[in-house]
C-alpha cells in the first residue's frame, strides 16, 4: 500500500486509519484463501490482514513499499519484504496474489500487473480491492482547490490511480488474465478522527511543495471546505470511498 512519496508512520496509521484492515474482510472472501495456498499480500502495510491469510493456513509472503510498515510487519513475526509493486520479482511461485488498498498507490498499472502474473502459478488468483474511479473525490477536489490558491497545480500532484473496472479489466485481460468480477462499490468510510487526519495520513504529496506554516494553512482550508459535506452535525467524518473489487486468474 505504501507509496515512498508518502511518510508512513505505523502508530498513525493505526490511529486514523486503522479501518482499512477491518474493512478488508469483503476482498478476503472473495479471495477465499484455502491451507496450505501460497499467497503473496501486495502491499500488505503493517500485516494485519496478512495475518488473517496466516491464520487460515496459507503460507503467506508479504510485500510493501514502506519501510517502516514492513518492521511492523516483522514485528508481528510475518514474513514480509521491501519491494516496489512496480518490480515485483517472483515467477510462477503463487496460488494467489492478494491486494487491499494498495493497488491505487502504484501509478504503473501495467507494470503491477506485469509482475503479478509472472509471480502466479497458471490458473493461479488474482483477487484485490482498492480505490476505485470517483474515489475520495471530494477530499481531492478541496485540496486542488486549495492548493490553486497557493499557485500550485494540485491535479499534478495527485498520487494515486483510480481506474473504473472496464479501465482495470482490459489491463487484466492484455497482461493474460481471465477476469471473473470487476466492481465498483461507493462505501462512505466513518473516519476515526476528522479528515484533517486522514489527510496527514495520506496526503503529504500534496502538501509536500508549501512551506510548513502555508501547509498548516492550507490543511485547515481544506478540512474547513470539507466539513460540509464529509462532516454531520454531530461533528462525525466520512470519507468518501468507492471500491474497485476484482477476481481474476492467469490464464497462460
Ligand atoms: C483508499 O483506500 O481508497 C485510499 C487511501 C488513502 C489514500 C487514497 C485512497
Amino acid at each position: 500500500m505504501s507509496e515512498p512519496s508518502q511518510d508512513w508512520q505505523p502508530d498513525r496509521y493505526q490511529q486514523h486509519a486503522g479501518f482499512v484492515a477491518v474493512l478488508g474482510t469483503p476482498a478476503l472472501e472473495l479471495l477465499n484463501p484455502r491451507p496450505g495456498e501460497r499467497i503473496l499480500d501486495l502491499g500488505c502495510g503493517d500485516g494485519v490482514l496478512t495475518e488473517k491469510l496466516v491464520a487460515a493456513g496459507c503460507q503467506v509472503v508479504g510485500v510493501d513499499a514502506g519501510a517502516d510498515m514492513i518492521a511492523a510487519a516483522r514485528a508481528r513475526g510475518l514474513d514480509a519484504h521491501v519491494v516496489d509493486g512496480h518490480a515485483l520479482a517472483f515467477a510462477n511461485e503463487f496460488d494467489a496474489v492478494f491486494s487491499n488498498a494498495a493497488l491505487h498507490w502504484m501509478t504503473r498499472p501495467a507494470e503491477v500487473v506485469a509482475g503479478v502474473h509472472r509471480a502466479l502459478k497458471p490458473d493461479g488468483r488474482f483477487v484485490a480491492e482498492f480505490g476505485g474511479h470517483g474515489n475520495v473525490a471530494a477530499i481531492r477536489t478541496a485540496l486542488i482547490a486549495v492548493l490553486g490558491r497557493y499557485g500550485i497545480d494540485g491535479a499534478a500532484l495527485n498520487p494515486w490511480y483510480f481506474p473504473t473496472p472496464d479501465e482495470y479489466s482490459a489491463l487484466l485481460r492484455a497482461a493474460g488474465f481471465e477476469v471473473h468480477s470487476a466492481e465498483l462499490i461507493p462505501r462512505p468510510t466513518p473516519l476515526p478522527t476528522d479528515v484533517g487526519g486522514w489527510m496527514d495520513t495520506f496526503a503529504d504529496s500534496f502538501f509536500a511543495t508549501l512551506s510548513l506554516q502555508d501547509r498548516a494553512s492550507a490543511r485547515a482550508e481544506a478540512v474547513d471546505l470539507l466539513r460540509s459535506v464529509l462532516c454531520d452535525s454531530e461533528g462525525r467524518w466520512t470519507a468518501d470511498y468507492v471500491r474497485l473489487r476484482f477476481s481474476a486468474s492467469r490464464l497462460d
